[in-house]
């Protein structure tokens, strides 16, 4: 067949000119989206247990696709092989690569075998997804391509906090295979923390015996008060030859272990092993709960020479030239009463506690450094001053990475806004249970590690992103997989495909049939593709309601009178219209059958809802998906979760809201919500004030408590106004011995209901 003219393009049906004509429908969909890809009409026939040609120089590539394809090794008939793999020195990122495939068979280029392991794992998805698990077919048809890829970003992590719940080797090294599957290319392996250290030393037996294990762990949420336990003792470690082979294992496919030993904070399951660890030599146990504990490192010297002997053993196992050191979520409350740790502030003339966590961690970056390694830490090392050195990990948001790269230091991008993989990735209230917030996977795909403020080459500082996996609500496996996946696929595209010709639209087309991937692999994932979305207008007294899933071709049926939709239900065709207070029930339908959760939401129809509205301060950006005019669609958020788009999220402000109800009206009662719960930082307000136009107001206060979840406030009304000015005062500053203490407290605001 003859090369015809080049059609960009997601997929190609090729109408193949054979004599029974039959259709053969070859897809060129490959996640993440290579830089370019072109399709050309046009297949190549490789029989079964094809021939490969290469060298040593591709060793790990070849060897990866002769056992994937089940093919047979040439090192002389180049020209005669299926596939072959060619040097090319005109490719300088070692990353990049190109894959040709047309009438002559398969042509991989790269400088490099790591380049080369990239093409075949874009190879890999335009063969038949059986062969993932070893179900050979015997004559392949391959698309004519050209594609020609080289990465966005030079780090593209994945995170796994092994210490709130322990996955054996086999896991991990699922793990990694599905890294390298996505071309990410660090695995940053959290191996110590407060409910479990996870990493063998050798020197300190008590780090296996004690602090590797915990009494017991939370059940539910730890939001769920009073707080119950089960009971069990849960531990793990791995030994050293273990977190070797998880090292040479991933060296195999080109992805570096970085390991995080966690310090000065998150470390009570060490100072549980050795109390001189701590300040005042504390008794503590290895946390069995989630959160920051107060019991950190104390600053004496013998912490640093456990320190620095813990180092010289991780350095032995691992050869990254990244060690993380932590540095997050440090209270400094044990430092501002322990001796040791003033005394050090005096002799090393620091003006406080911030600076002295500078101190601690510039000797550790110090001592890493003569060993010829560099730190990362998480953007809380800015905090009191930079180790000289450092590279940050910016997770509280893109500000710490900003402020990190204008001083010239390198950064990855992780914030928590686009990169939780434990926050929920569905709104439904059957989800299962996770930490809280929402990411759903556009917001992954959206994330774009350089933000646009930064000027001139100071975005050369920023070397990537990365996913965390934090694994307090992750107790097996299975729940892992299905926290990763699918997002660990929008972030893949993210770090790869910056530069590539993609949407979301795009990328939605390639999740189903990735889908079918992951059931080879036996990956567990969540799909939400065919969950029910909707935006909601107001037109005069109506309200509109417009639905959609994200997979295509499904059909959506609904009712409005509360019972569960059928194949005899409405179907909707392009929205819904409302008036006064309704239930809608809505579910996708594939054929007769239903898929996907039950849509089911309540519209409350109140004076104020859907008039215009304006507010003093935006929202933060992190919890703003619903806009200004989720406080009054006649839509509640839910009782349990503030990070869906009915709750609106002010970090430390207070707001003043005002509604203009368009005509002189009588109002008698405002009704709103305010999200409580002091663990995650998040405080009534102080109080409410509602002014109307004629000068009136009526203010209620409102007394702090601990509860975690929706509050009620209702405040009685009387009078006649077009306007309503409502201002909401925040709590203010996060008390001494609270979780966030000292910081501003986040105030959380519902729906604004008014009758
Ligand atoms: C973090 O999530 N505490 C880094
Ligand atoms: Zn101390």
């Amino acid at each position: 067949m003859q090369f015809k003219t080049p059609v960009l393009g997601l997929f190609l049906i090729v109408l193949f000119g054979c004599s029974d004509s039959e259709n053969l429908n070859v897809n060129t969909q490959i996640i993440p989206e290579p830089q370019t890809l072109i399709t050309i009409e046009g297949l190549y026939s490789m029989a079964s247990q094809p021939k490969i040609y290469f060298d040593e120089g591709f060793k790990i590539a070849g060897g990866f696709l002769l056992d994937y394809i089940n093919g047979e090794k040439t090192v002389e008939e180049k020209e005669n092989a299926a596939i072959r793999f060619l040097t090319d020195h005109t490719i300088k990122n070692p990353e990049a690569y190109k894959l040709e495939i047309n009438e002559q068979g398969v042509t991989i280029k790269s400088n490099s075998d790591h380049g080369a392991f990239y093409a075949v794992q874009s190879l890999r998805q335009l063969l038949p997804v059986d062969f993932e698990s070893g179900q050979f077919e015997k004559e392949i048809k391959l698309p004519f391509v050209n594609i020609e890829d080289a990465p966005a970003f030079e780090y593209r992590g994945m995170h796994l906090d092994v210490s709130r719940h322990f996955y054996s080797v086999t896991e991990i090294k699922k793990y990694i295979d599905a890294m390298a599957m996505l071309k990410l290319n660090k695995f940053h392996w959290h191996l110590t923390d407060d409910q479990g250290w996870r990493l063998e030393i050798k020197k300190y037996p008590k780090l296996q015996q004690v602090a590797s294990k915990r009494d017991k762990t939370l059940l539910g949420h730890y939001s769920d008060q009073p707080h119950q336990f089960d009971e069990q003792v849960y531990g793990g470690f791995y030994t050293q030859e273990e977190a070797k082979e998880v090292v040479a294992y991933a060296q195999s496919k080109f992805i570096t272990v970085i390991p995080e030993i966690e310090l000065p904070g998150h470390s009570q399951a060490a100072v549980a092993a050795y109390p001189y660890l701590g300040c005042g030599n504390p008794e503590v146990n290895v946390a069995t709960k989630w959160g920051v504990f107060e019991t950190i490192y104390c600053t004496k010297e013998e912490t640093f020479k456990f320190l620095a002997d813990v180092m010289d053993e991780v350095i032995e196992v691992f050869p990254s030239q990244y060690i993380h050191i932590g540095g997050d979520e440090a209270p400094k409350s044990r430092w501002k009463s322990c001796e040791d740790c003033q005394n050090r502030i005096k002799t090393e003339a620091l003006a406080g506690e911030e600076e002295l966590q500078s101190y601690f961690v510039s000797r550790i970056e110090s001592y890493l450094n003569k060993k010829g390694r560099q730190i990362i830490g998480w953007d809380e090392i800015l905090e009191g001053g930079l180790a000289p050195n450092a590279t940050v990990m910016s997770w509280r948001g893109f500000e710490g990475g900003l402020e990190a790269a204008k001083a010239g230091h390198q950064v990855i991008m992780s914030p928590n806004s686009n990169c939780y993989f434990d926050y929920y990735q569905s709104e439904n209230e059957s989800e299962p249970i996770a930490i809280g917030g929402f990411l759903p996977l556009q917001k992954v795909f959206e994330f774009n590690p350089i933000p646009e403020e930064l000027k001139g080459n100071e975005d050369d500082f920023i070397i990537g992103g990365q996913a965390n996996v934090w694994t307090e609500y992750m107790a097996s496996w299975d729940k892992v997989e299905y926290m990763v996946f699918p997002r660990i696929l929008a972030m893949s595209e993210a770090l790869w495909s910056a530069k590539a010709d993609r949407n979301y639209d795009k990328f939605l087309t390639k999740i189903e049939p990735y889908f079918q991937r992951l059931d080879q692999l036996d990956i567990n994932y969540a799909n939400h593709l065919f969950d029910i979305k909707d935006s909601i207008y107001f037109h005069e007294n109506n309200t509109i309601i417009k639905l959609h899933t994200e997979a295509n071709n499904k059909k959506i049926r609904y009712t409005i009178d509360g019972s569960i939709p059928t194949i005899k239900s409405e179907l909707y065709i392009d929205s819904i219209t409302v008036k006064g207070s309704k239930v809608i029930n809505a579910i996708a339908f594939s054929g007769e059958e239903t898929i996907g959760n039950l849509y089911t939401k309540t519209f409350n129809a109140h004076k104020a809802q859907g008039k215009p509205i304006s507010l003093s301060v935006e929202p933060h950006k992190a919890y703003n998906t619903g806009g200004k005019q989720a406080l009054n669609n006649g839509v509640a958020g839910s009782n349990t979760r503030y990070g869906d788009k009915e709750w609106l999220g002010f970090f430390g402000d207070d707001v003043s809201v005002t509604i203009d109800l368009k005509q002189t009206t009588a109002v008698t009662e405002l009704k709103t919500r305010c999200f409580n719960g002091n663990g995650q930082w998040i405080y009534l307000p102080k109080s409410i004030e509602v002014t109307l136009d004629s000068g009136q107001s009526f203010t209620q206060k409102i007394s702090p408590n601990s509860n975690t979840k929706a509050e009620d406030i209702v405040m009685p009304l009387s009078g006649n106004t077009r306007f309503l000015k409502i201002k909401i005062t925040n709590f203010g500053e996060i008390p001494v011995g609270s979780q966030g203490e000292g910081s501003r407290a986040w105030l959380f605001l519902d729906e604004l209901t008014v009758n």
